[in-house]
């Protein structure tokens, strides 16, 4: 039985299909997919923080409403992700307590503080570009469930990146003050949103795996170069630059060269120890336990529910 499911998972994976939740999968698939996609949850839901600051001091009702849609639609990335997770097994309040126990990851960018309305714009056109590099390959992961959350989310992220841009782009055109509030905003998030890709190849212990099993396309370092290439193009349209002296394009190499990043900084902020971790945490807890009521009645609701049924 397990020989035969695992000749047929190996077929699967070598003709490039999809594991299906009910196809046969090593434990060890299951396990990866589970850690990757509920901490790819998490970090969307964490992620709603540094920008709901911002929703009461947007400059305009314009800005408002997009910031609101962005927001809320980081909300259904994480339900989409919880959901595609808990298919491998996992129940969802289970992955939310390794959440708020502060043992399961999340995205190291989400640690940094949002200072000014110009990091609104930072942050749409760095960190969802970003997400954006990293997650359009994610579309075509080996485990349908994952695969498919993703064409979506990357449509919606495409949005993120744009009103990101268009902020950015208002203030590179208005006054010296504001120019000069995108291009620190800028100069804050560039190396953070590049350790999104994740640590350099030669660091990376889950990669080799992720890539035989094709969840993972491509490298964190060649993703992390491919979006080096479109900020660097895309931030001459602003005006401003790129806090990076040895940004060049090596035509030997054929790839784009990046100053060293602080690995340093990485590792401190994914063990906890980032600025704004601790209240990242302290936030989603409060929200977990103002939102138990919404839960209890809910699950009060769907009881009722079914001894009706039942009679
Ligand atoms: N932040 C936090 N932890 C990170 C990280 C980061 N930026 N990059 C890597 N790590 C962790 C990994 O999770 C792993 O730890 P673990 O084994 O305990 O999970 C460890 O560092 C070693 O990294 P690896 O390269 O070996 O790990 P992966 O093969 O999983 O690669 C990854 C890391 C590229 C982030 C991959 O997990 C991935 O593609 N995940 C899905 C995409 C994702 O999570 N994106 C989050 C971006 S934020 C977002 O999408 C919200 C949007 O609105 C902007």
């Amino acid at each position: 039985e397990e020989q035969a499911g695992l000749e047929r998972f190996n077929a699967l994976i070598a003709e490039d299909s999809r594991i299906e939740p009910r196809d046969w999968m090593p434990e060890a698939y299951r396990k990866t997919l589970t850690r990757q996609i509920s901490q790819h949850a998490h970090s969307e839901i964490i992620g709603m923080q540094p920008e709901a600051n911002w929703i009461t001091r947007a400059p305009s009702l314009k800005r408002k409403a997009i910031l609101i849609a962005k927001v809320q639609d980081e909300a259904g990335h994480g339900l989409y992700l919880y959901s595609a997770a808990e298919t491998l097994g996992t129940p969802r309040d289970v992955l939310n307590e390794q959440l708020l126990s502060g043992k399961a990851k999340y995205s190291s960018i989400f640690n940094y503080p949002a200072r000014s309305w110009a990091d609104m714009g930072a942050i749409g056109w760095l960190v969802d570009g970003a997400a954006i590099a990293n997650q359009v390959p994610l579309c075509r992961a080996s485990y349908g469930p994952y695969g498919r959350a993703m064409v979506r989310i990357c449509k919606e992220e495409s949005f993120h990146q744009r009103q990101g841009f268009e902020i950015l782009l208002e203030l590179a055109h208005g006054t010296e003050a504001q120019k000069t509030m995108a291009q620190d905003a800028i100069n804050r998030f560039y190396a953070p949103s590049l350790m999104m890709f994740g640590p350099p190849d030669t660091d990376s212990p889950n990669s080799q795996q992720s890539m035989e099993w094709k969840i993972k396309r491509f490298s964190n370092d060649e993703l992390r170069q491919r979006f080096v290439g479109m900020i660097a193009e895309q931030v001459k349209v602003l005006g401003l630059t790129l806090p990076d002296p040895e940004l060049r394009f090596d035509e030997e190499a054929g790839q784009w060269l990046h100053k060293d990043l602080d690995w340093d900084e990485f590792k401190a902020v994914i063990a906890g120890n980032g600025p704004c971790n601790a209240q990242r945490l302290e936030r989603r807890r409060e929200a977990h336990e103002n939102g138990a009521w919404v839960r209890e009645a809910a699950a009060a609701y769907a009881a009722k529910k079914a001894q009706k049924a039942q009679v």
